[in-house]
């Protein structure tokens, strides 16, 4: 196995995953996550963020401890970053390989090792600013970053390397093969990481957005030579990169994203979809780009990162049962919890008898903080009228995002 050095006593392990199984239950990673670990030494070993048992990760770790001639009961100190248990739902087993290590984190950290994994004996409580002399001259620092991504969350800093051990912040999604280093990916590998960066940011992070702020000027001054996230590529050759990636990502929270639209729609009998067209056209003539996807189809998780990422929103639908289509509630409800914000929206809809999509929908915009473009709705399949002026309400939407700033 590959070892892969950030310097002299600073090494990157990783284990990827490859499964049907959802990230977090929720999120499919078709193309896998890698849980990344770390090893600092000193005259004393420190070992950075753990597994969870799942598609042998905790069998990739032994063997790449074993490439750099280490056990896991060579481990002197077991720093948790982030409880959440994709980094340490092996801890309990870890334990019982070496019982002597002591476990590192925060007073809320602590407390989760305790809940999780009935853990009593051998913790340290660390805080912000505090120190781990691991001897040798190699100093660990710890910095406290509550809420990336839960509240316990601190990252680590070696001030040697230069090395920021970040855990989930600055990571992503995309499983990592033999390479885990920014320069040794090309373009096109490039391209597939930051698509699923975005995605893990708008699933896993977006909601955190002001703690991801918080923590990028918080450690603003530290001279991060190498990024290294517990998820992802670690950035050695480019690290202002992806934290600049994470900055952009966060201020979208709050105001224009890009200029985009994302288009989301559902439809049972294709009469929705004859007026989401004409809005397509309207789009195009203005050349704003767009994506486009269709719910339930495509799965929520590449919605919300193209919603995140856009402007402008087009929420095309019918009326279903007196309200809204069932999927594009799943949708909205998501978004609102994601904190989709600050959005540009044109909403349209066929319906058959009465309608009612309309009312339910503009109630749950109401929290999301989004500026409408008038809703248009027609019964049954549009007239010519309809879609000249759904193609009109396309050019204003495209209009709308063009002029922002
Ligand atoms: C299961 C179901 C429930 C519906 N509920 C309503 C409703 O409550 N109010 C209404 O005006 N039309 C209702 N309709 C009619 C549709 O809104 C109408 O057929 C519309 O044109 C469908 O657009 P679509 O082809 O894009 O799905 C319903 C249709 C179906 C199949
Ligand atoms: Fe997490
Ligand atoms: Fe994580």
């Amino acid at each position: 196995m590959k070892t892969h050095l950030i310097s002299d006593s600073v090494y990157c392990l990783h284990a990827d995953v490859h499964t049907d199984e959802l990230f977090e239950g929720i999120w499919p990673i078709p193309d896998g996550v890698s849980l990344n670990s770390y090893i600092v030494r000193g005259e004393k070993i420190a070992l950075i963020d753990l597994v969870r048992d799942w598609i042998g990760a905790p069998q990739q770790l032994k063997d790449a401890l074993s490439s750099v001639n280490l056990a896991f009961s060579d481990i002197d100190y077991l720093i948790l970053n982030h409880l959440e248990p994709d980094h340490t739902g092996w801890l309990a087993e870890f334990r019982k390989l070496n019982p002597k290590a002591e476990i590192i984190a925060t007073a809320k950290g602590i407390n989760l090792v305790k809940s999780f994994y009935k853990i009593e004996t051998g913790l340290r409580i660390v805080k912000d600013g505090d120190t781990l002399d691991l001897g040798g001259g190699k100093v660990l620092t710890f910095f406290e970053t509550p809420n990336l991504h839960w509240p316990e969350t601190m990252v680590t800093w070696d001030a040697e390397s230069g090395s920021l051990f970040s855990c989930d912040a600055f990571g992503s999604f995309g499983a990592l093969g033999d390479r885990v280093f920014d320069d040794e990916f090309n373009e096109a590998e490039h391209a597939f990481f930051e698509k699923e960066t975005l995605r893990y940011y708008a699933n896993i992070v977006s909601s955190f957005s002001t703690f991801v702020e918080r923590a990028i000027t918080k450690l603003g001054g530290l001279d991060i030579k190498c990024v290294c996230p517990s998820h992802g590529i670690v950035w050695r050759k480019n690290p202002k990169e992806i934290i600049d990636r994470y900055a952009r990502y966060a201020s979208w929270a709050k105001g224009p994203a890009e200029k985009e639209i994302a288009i989301v729609w559902g439809s049972m009998y294709g009469m929705t979809k004859l007026g989401l067209d004409a809005v397509i056209r309207g789009i195009e003539q203005e050349g704003v780009p767009y994506s486009i996807h269709r719910v339930p189809d495509e799965n929520v998780s590449w919605v919300l990162a193209d919603a995140w990422k856009s402007s402008g929103i087009v929420l095309a639908m019918p009326t279903y049962e007196y309200a809204m289509f069932p999927p594009m509630a799943y949708a909205l409800d998501i978004f609102r919890r994601k904190h989709v914000f600050g959005k540009k929206v044109l909403r349209i809809g066929s319906w058959g008898w009465v309608g009612g999509a309309k009312k339910e929908c503009d109630a749950a915009l109401e929290g999301l903080k989004w500026e409408p473009v008038e809703c248009y709705e027609w019964a049954g399949a549009p007239t010519a009228e309809d879609l000249a002026a759904l193609e009109a309400k396309g050019r204003e939407l495209a209009k709308l995002i063009s002029k922002e700033q």
